[in-house]
């Protein structure tokens, strides 16, 4: 095979150079190197140029045959081209090598000033969009929206609920105390019930109340445990209130919220505060009921607790339970908040994750 490069007829050096010939080689070189984008074609181009088979090493070996002085002047010419034109190249090189630098700096720059794409202030976190929702739903049933102290007395947060000292319920609540008056007297408030308390003092009857806010328990955190996370309670206190108000509440509600298509169940349940008293349900959000991931197979989802004010709730507070009767019911928000949208982990909600403020 013939390994021969090809090589144009005017730019093959036979003999010894000539003037003429070495001013040809400098002319088309100085076009070469100054034609040369990037650095490959460069690479290409020396090697054509300068290389060992390039016309000044081919002439430089033929100067031998020539006289001396031919041999003085023509060596000199074609060390003076060799060298303008190793300098070109290695000029061209500098900043054909700037030119990619910069390319490379372009393409892999960090932005710091790049904003998210944040859809103008942004909206409500979705624990309040969802708060606000249901308060909405129950200011349309006729109810007022009520707040309470998130630090309360043991009184409020367990006694008046019908949990005196030592009641094995206070234990499944555990607590965070505070360092005030006597031991274990002041706790941040482990539900709102509380503020069932709270309106019953204030001696205005009847009570049709929601208490949205944040309740504190020494849990650890986990796909569907905050210690820290937000419950909405609800207070009925009326003369003859029966439990099917209750289920008719609570069916209204969870519809409003979750859609026509949600039914809801009572299950028996226990709570010191209510009597009787059960936990609801609602149909799987996610299945329709059939059983999936989300429901453990059941069909149903846990919402919480509910059931017939106690009448030793109502006597702590001064309501006599001869006259008035009333019912409860108390359910996180923040386990609506990732049941609605969708949100496999509670935690998402305080983890900073922007797309909770955005996309959703
Ligand atoms: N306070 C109860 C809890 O946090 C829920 C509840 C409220 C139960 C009202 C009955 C009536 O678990």
């Amino acid at each position: 095979m013939n390994r021969k490069r090809p090589v144009a007829a005017d730019e093959e050096p036979t003999g010894p150079p000539s003037a003429a010939s070495i001013a040809a080689y400098v002319t088309r070189a100085e076009g070469l190197v100054a034609g040369a984008e990037d650095l490959g074609a460069l690479d290409a181009a020396e090697a054509e140029l300068l290389g060992r088979r390039a016309a000044p090493n081919v002439w430089k070996r033929a100067l031998g045959g020539l006289a001396e002085s031919e041999r003085r002047e023509l060596g000199g010419a074609l060390n003076t081209a060799r060298a303008r034109i190793e300098t070109l190249v290695a000029t061209r090189r500098g900043d054909l090598e700037k030119v990619a630098r910069a390319m490379v700096l372009e393409s892999d720059r960090l932005d710091l000033t790049e904003v998210l794409p944040v859809p103008g202030p942004g909206h409500l976190h979705l624990v309040s969009r969802v708060r606000e929702e249901l308060e909405d739903v129950f200011l349309g049933m006729g109810y007022e929206i009520a707040e309470g102290p998130e630090v309360e007395t043991d009184w409020y947060n367990f006694t008046a609920l019908n949990m005196p000292p030592d009641h094995p319920a206070r234990s499944g609540q555990d607590s965070f105390y505070l360092d005030l008056g006597d031991g274990e007297s002041v706790v941040l408030r482990t539900h709102t019930s509380p503020v069932q308390i709270h309106l019953l003092e204030r001696g205005e009857l009847p009570i049709y109340a929601v208490m949205p806010g944040l309740v504190y328990r020494r849990d650890t955190p986990d796909a569907s445990h905050l210690p820290v996370f937000h419950q909405i309670e609800g207070l009925v206190v009326d003369s003859g209130v029966t439990f099917g108000d209750l289920a008719g509440t609570i069916d209204t509600f969870t519809k409003a919220i979750f859609g026509a298509d949600v039914t809801a169940r009572l299950r028996p349940g226990y709570f010191p505060f209510t009597e009787p008293s059960a936990e609801f349900d609602i149909s799987c959000t996610i299945c329709g009921g059939v059983g999936c991931r989300t429901c453990a197979g059941v069909g149903w989802i846990e919402l919480g607790g509910c059931g017939m004010v106690h009448p030793a709730v109502l006597e702590s507070t001064g309501v006599d339970p001869e006259v008035w009767s009333g019912f409860a019911f108390g359910f996180g928000i923040d386990r609506v908040a990732i049941m609605r949208h969708g949100i496999e982990d509670l935690r998402t909600l305080v983890e900073n994750d922007v797309r909770i403020l955005t996309g959703v």
